[in-house]
């Protein structure tokens, strides 16, 4: 393996071989495995899980890592082409990039949607510039529209609440006070798709995934025996579901317009997921959500101190996943 960018790159084999090496990892520690190696993480946007599972996952390997947030100790980092630098940024990515990716043996970037062009970021315009300044292992540690460590640490999550892979997987539009970018999302309908669920997004008008997430999505169930669709009937969606992944996403309608985002989610504040929205789901529907959450605005207390909730799980699981993906990158062949 040489980049590790979407779930969507690998075949359902592949990533299924991934799953088990994680889980070897978790029975059979191997802490030598990486010694040596040094992994490099340019964090261009703020992060909890990612970071620290990241970290430790290299450590627990026996390799290294250093982390650069850049304006925090560090240059900022231009990112566009053709600009005059007269502003902040000190530091083009065109120079930044290289620099770090020849200080280590693999790169991790996360650089988030800038929430203004939806062709753009769906494009992954920015990733892309980024990519193609690397000559060593990439990680996707979250992009505009993709965050495939986060799809493969969900993907064990469900292997390992035992969800079936025909069950029916809702993910659920949640309101958030700001539009957040559509990387969470588009990542779990793929996965899940290509797991070979019945997926189901369900979400208010003006919110609906774009095409270009949902014709990957259905190709990706097409291959699985899966299906993909949307609606904003709640009831419907959520009748027999297994799994309801909450998350918060911005209106897709008039992406990139800040007072219009604003206006589209006024009147939406009762999609606070709580109990009630598990009436007609089967009894054993889990609660998923990537974190962070903003508590009592996206998912009531109730419902995330519940045992239906798996979110924590989730977030332990991005640390074997990611071991596993570090372990394929990096370890020589025997
Ligand atoms: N879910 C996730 O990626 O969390 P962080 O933003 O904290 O890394």
């Amino acid at each position: 393996m040489q980049r590790f960018l979407d779930l969507a790159d690998f075949s359902r084999d592949e990533v299924l071989e991934l799953l088990e090496l994680a889980r070897r990892l978790e029975l059979r520690p191997e802490p030598q495995a990486l010694g040596g190696k040094v992994l490099g993480l340019l964090f261009m946007n703020p992060s909890l899980r990612t970071l620290a599972s990241f970290q430790a996952g290299m450590a627990r390997l026996g390799g290294s890592s250093f982390v650069i947030t850049p304006g925090s100790g560090t240059w900022q980092v231009e990112t566009r082409d053709g600009v005059v630098m007269d502003g902040s940024p000190a530091e083009h990515v065109r120079e930044g990039i290289p620099v770090l990716a020849s200080y280590c043996d693999a790169l991790g970037v996360r650089s988030f949607a800038d929430g203004r062009d939806l062709s753009a970021d769906l494009g992954e315009q920015k990733f892309r510039l980024i990519a193609s300044l690397v000559d060593k292992p990439l990680i996707n540690l979250e992009s505009a529209a993709n965050h495939p460590c986060q799809a493969l640490a969900d993907w064990k999550t469900l292997d390992e609440i035992g969800v079936p892979r025909s069950g029916k997987f809702v993910l659920s539009w949640a309101y958030h006070p700001r539009a957040l970018p559509l990387a969470v999302p588009a990542a779990a309908v793929h996965m899940a798709a290509q797991r070979g669920m019945e997926v189901v997004v369900l979400r208010p008008e003006g919110f609906a995934l774009p095409d270009a997430i949902m014709d990957k999505a259905r190709r990706a169930a097409a291959l699985a025996g899966g299906s993909v669709r949307q609606t904003a009937d709640r009831g419907a969606a959520l009748a027999g579901a297994q799994v309801v992944y909450a998350k918060e996403w911005a209106a897709t309608a008039r992406y990139g317009d800040e007072a219009a985002d604003a206006e589209a989610r006024r009147g939406l504040r009762d999609w606070c997921l709580g109990e009630s929205w598990f009436a007609g789901a089967r009894a054993d529907c889990r609660l998923m959500h990537c974190l962070p959450v903003r508590r009592n605005v996206a998912i009531a207390d109730h419902l995330l101190d519940s045992p239906r909730s798996v979110v924590l799980r989730q977030a332990y699981n991005r640390l074997p996943a990611q071991m596993a993906v570090l372990y394929r990158l990096l370890k020589p062949a025997e």
